[in-house]
């Protein structure tokens, strides 16, 4: 089949984009390398495939013929407040805005990446889909537009989304801004690692495989309109996950503590039942094993020259 990914330099996008080529698809890959983070370590997870850089918040995307399309592509992380709201709004909102305007016109059907940010402070845990939306951090409040502008053109035009709410995703090329990775990182280095808050607030962890499949499986089988949580199995605090790394690093986390960060929301659980009942699909990475293949890749890299 044909797909488009966008954000296909990205994290999970690079991730993606390596699985459909594994599985024999076209794929047209789209990204235009933000300088959110080095652009050069999104030059290396792209490096077995070519990116078309394409601006999706300006540029035209041209999606005729296509089967489908991923778009990953969007301005990540909720430490969103303050002047980076321009970026949020228009590499989230203006961005998707575009992509799902190009995907009803040629009918085209769009797998969404949203977030378990547009949750908030949840009102349950674990959280299902139905739980009221009611994010506390711009980051959230732009995913849950964009989720709201896939309703609106599915109502006018017809629009054949799908939306994945991804709990942090974790895994070999991890933004360097996430806390796992920059944990790995001051292990890997001997340097410090800053925690925000008293590393009890907790987390889906979901390996980065796992997101892959579910992502997979929702262009290939979901409903039309569907909305699913994609959540790893198991919720762990930062404390455990750190416990965990030092264990299979061998080394200890120099940790230095600071106030909880603004838009930092205290925990998040997925309820995944919906997605196993309807795709069956299930987190099936136990969070050592996905930490273990995070610290091997990321030592290879602090230890090359
Ligand atoms: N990593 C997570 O834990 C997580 C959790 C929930 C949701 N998500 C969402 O999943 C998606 C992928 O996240 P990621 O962690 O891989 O982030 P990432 O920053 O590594 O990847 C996003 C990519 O999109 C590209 N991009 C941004 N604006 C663009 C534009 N206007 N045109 C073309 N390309 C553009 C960036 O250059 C980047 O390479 C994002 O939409 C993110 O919000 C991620």
């Amino acid at each position: 089949m044909r797909f488009v990914v966008t954000g296909a330099a990205g994290f999970i996008g690079s991730h993606l984009t390596d699985a459909l080529l594994a599985q024999d698809h076209d794929v047209v890959a789209i990204d235009c390398f933000t300088d959110y983070y080095d652009p050069a370590l999104k030059e290396d997870n792209a490096a077995a495939f070519d990116v078309a850089r394409l601006d999706l918040a300006a540029d035209e995307l041209a999606l005729d013929g296509f089967d489908g399309v991923f778009h990953l592509a969007g301005q990540p992380g909720v430490r969103s407040f303050g002047a980076v709201f321009d970026d949020y709004v228009r590499r989230n909102l203006v961005a998707t805005q575009r992509v799902f305007e190009s995907a009803a016109r040629s009918g085209v059907r769009v797998v969404f990446a949203s977030s378990s940010s547009v949750y908030g402070d949840a009102e349950r845990y674990p959280t299902p889909e139905d739980a009221r939306a009611s994010p506390v951090s711009p980051y959230g409040i732009t995913k849950l537009g964009c989720e709201q502008l896939a309703s609106a053109y599915a109502k006018s035009f017809r629009l054949e989304a799908v939306v994945l709410r991804y709990f942090t995703v974790y895994g070999p090329r991890q933004r360097p801004d996430m806390a796992l990775a920059r944990v790995v990182d001051a292990l890997a280095r001997g340097a410090s690692f800053e925690l925000y808050g008293d590393g009890l607030q907790s987390r889906s962890f979901t390996y980065v495989a796992d997101v892959v499949a579910a992502t997979i499986a929702g262009m290939e089988r979901a409903p039309v309109g569907a909305l699913y949580n994609v959540g790893g199995g198991v919720e762990a605090t930062m404390r455990d996950a750190i416990a965990t790394l030092e264990r299979v690093s061998g080394r200890t986390l120099d940790v230095v503590e600071k106030p909880t960060a603004a838009g930092d929301v205290r925990r998040t659980a997925a309820d995944t039942g919906r997605i196993e009942r309807e795709l069956g699909w299930r987190a099936q990475t136990a969070l050592a094993d996905g930490l273990q293949a995070q610290w091997e890749w990321a030592s290879v890299r602090v230890a090359a020259p």
